[in-house]
This record gives structure tokens, C-alpha cells and sequence, in this order.
């Protein structure tokens, strides 16, 4: 396993789901992390101790990403936090994961769901990270998470496939423009995978698990171990040549 030393990474949602699996992964293999939660703040501790239980550092800190004039305010929190657990002003990995879905044909998605949808999912992660710059070491690395709807179509995610969509563009410009400060900027855009998502449909409605599974390659449904994996892998040294770049992780979905 490629150890990854003395760096502190942020992953925004990681309470649950992915950016849960994500931040353990990423402890297992030598990171601090600032661990963020939206409502599940047990959860979230759960996880700080879980990390800190394998010798690393962690906190976890309440974000919304819904809520763009908070962040200053965030912003201000992760200071305090970098100075008085790491002393330190900066940290090296943002991983941009917290997310929600919602799943409507075309013709009933509202612009209530569109905004929320759209606050959370391409508005939040456009300011957030534009304000968590500061704190992000020259030499760091962005992840943004994107989904695998955002290159293949089924129905019911217009709105979200076309913010994911928007993040990927993101990607690319942000890997443009923060090249001279050395920082990396890559998608993952993870396949279905069996987490609370959507109201947790792909985990727990069988016909829809058993429908993907037929369509994936690897003949199963995706599980967050599949994910914290690769977003570890990228960010480790070996691959810091990659930027800028799409990376697909869903065992060969609709190929
Ligand atoms: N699961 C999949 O099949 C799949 C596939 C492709 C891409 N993705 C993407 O992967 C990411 C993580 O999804 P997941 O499957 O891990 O979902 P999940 O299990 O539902 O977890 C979502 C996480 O996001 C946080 N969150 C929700 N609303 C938030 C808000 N307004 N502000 C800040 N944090 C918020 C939640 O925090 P609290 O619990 O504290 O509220 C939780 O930690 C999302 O961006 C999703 O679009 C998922």
C-alpha cells in the first residue's frame, strides 16, 4: 500500500457514503483529515474517532454547501482548526464529494429541485472551493466528484447528470488556472454504487441493483470501497502527473 505522509485532506460529506469511505481510506494510508458533515454530526464523530483510533488526526466540522454565505465563516473554522490541531495554515487535499439526488423525469423536475440540486451540487462546490484556496498548499491536489450519469443517460436525472456534468467543465478550468500554484485538479466520477444516495435505491431496491449489475462489466453493483480506493490512489505521489482528467470508477458500467 503507497503510503501518503504528513498531509491533511478535507472531504466535504464524508459523515456518510463515499466521502465516509473515502476519508478512512485516505487515514489508512497516512492522511490527517477534516472530516465535514451536513446533519450527521454523530456520524461524523464516529468516523474522527474511527481515524483517530489509526494514529491519525481528524475533526469534524459542520458544513453546508447549499449555503455560499456561510463559507467565510467555514473558511474561519478551518483556520482554527489547521492552527490549533496541525499548527499549520494549510492543507494539501480537497476532496469536493458532499452531494444529494434527486430523481425526476424531465417533465416534473421543478425549479425548486433544479435550485436545490443546483446550490448543492455545481453553485457550492464552484465557491467553496474558490474560497478554501487560501488555505490550500501550492502543490495540493482537488478531487471533484462527479457520477458516471454525466457521460451515459437514464432517465429521471436531467437536472442532476447536467450539474455533474458542470463540475467535470469546472474540473478542467480550475487544472487550467491553478497550475501555477502546482495544484492538481481531477474528476472521479463514480458509477452506481450502493450508499444512503437517492434514498439509498441502488443499495436496497433489488430490481434496480440486479438491472445495473447486468449493465456493469464486472457483473455487480459498486460498493464505497471501490471509490476510497481511487481517490486515494490519485492522490497519491505516483500519480501526480494526472490533471485535469475525467477518471471513471464503476467496474465497466454501460460501456
Ligand atoms: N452513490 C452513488 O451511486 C453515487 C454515484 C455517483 C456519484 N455519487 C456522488 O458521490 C457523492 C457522495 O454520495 P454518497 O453516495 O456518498 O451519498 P450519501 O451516502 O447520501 O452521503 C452524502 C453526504 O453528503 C453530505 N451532504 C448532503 N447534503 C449536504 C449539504 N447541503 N451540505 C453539505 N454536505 C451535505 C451528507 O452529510 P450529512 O449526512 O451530515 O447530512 C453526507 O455526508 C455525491 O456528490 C454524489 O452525487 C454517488
Amino acid at each position: 500500500m503507497t503510503q501518503i505522509t504528513q498531509k491533511i485532506a478535507l472531504v466535504t460529506g464524508s459523515s456518510r457514503g463515499l466521502g465516509k469511505n473515502t476519508a478512512l481510506t485516505l487515514a489508512q494510508k497516512g492522511v490527517d483529515v477534516i472530516v465535514t458533515y451536513h446533519s450527521s454530526e454523530a456520524e461524523a464523530n464516529a468516523v474522527v474517532s474511527e481515524i483517530k483510533a489509526m494514529g491519525r488526526k481528524a475533526v469534524a466540522l459542520q458544513l453546508d454547501s447549499s449555503d455560499i454565505q456561510t463559507f467565510d465563516g467555514f473558511v474561519v473554522q478551518v483556520n482554527r482548526v489547521l492552527q490549533d490541531i496541525w499548527q499549520t495554515e494549510q492543507f494539501n487535499f480537497l476532496i469536493n464529494n458532499a452531494g444529494i439526488g434527486i430523481s425526476k423525469p424531465f417533465t416534473e423536475t421543478t425549479e425548486e429541485d433544479f435550485d436545490r440540486l443546483m446550490n448543492i451540487q455545481l453553485k457550492g462546490v464552484f465557491f467553496l472551493t474558490q474560497k478554501l484556496l487560501s488555505v490550500i498548499q501550492d502543490g495540493g491536489r482537488i478531487v471533484n466528484i462527479s457520477t458516471g450519469l454525466a457521460r451515459f443517460t437514464l432517465p429521471g436525472f436531467s437536472a442532476y447528470g447536467a450539474m455533474k456534468g458542470g463540475i467535470e467543465v469546472l474540473t478542467r478550468y480550475l487544472a487550467k488556472e491553478l497550475g501555477e500554484r502546482q495544484i492538481a485538479v481531477n474528476t472521479i466520477a463514480p458509477g452506481a454504487i450502493e450508499t444512503d444516495f437517492g434514498g439509498g435505491a441502488v443499495r436496497d431496491n433489488q430490481q434496480m441493483n440486479d438491472f445495473i449489475a447486468s449493465q456493469t462489466a464486472l457483473g455487480r453493483v459498486g460498493v464505497p470501497d471501490d471509490i476510497g480506493g481511487a481517490i486515494a490512489a490519485l492522490l497519491s505521489e505516483d500519480n501526480r502527473w494526472i490533471n485535469g482528467q475525467r477518471i471513471e470508477v464503476s467496474g465497466g458500467m454501460f460501456l
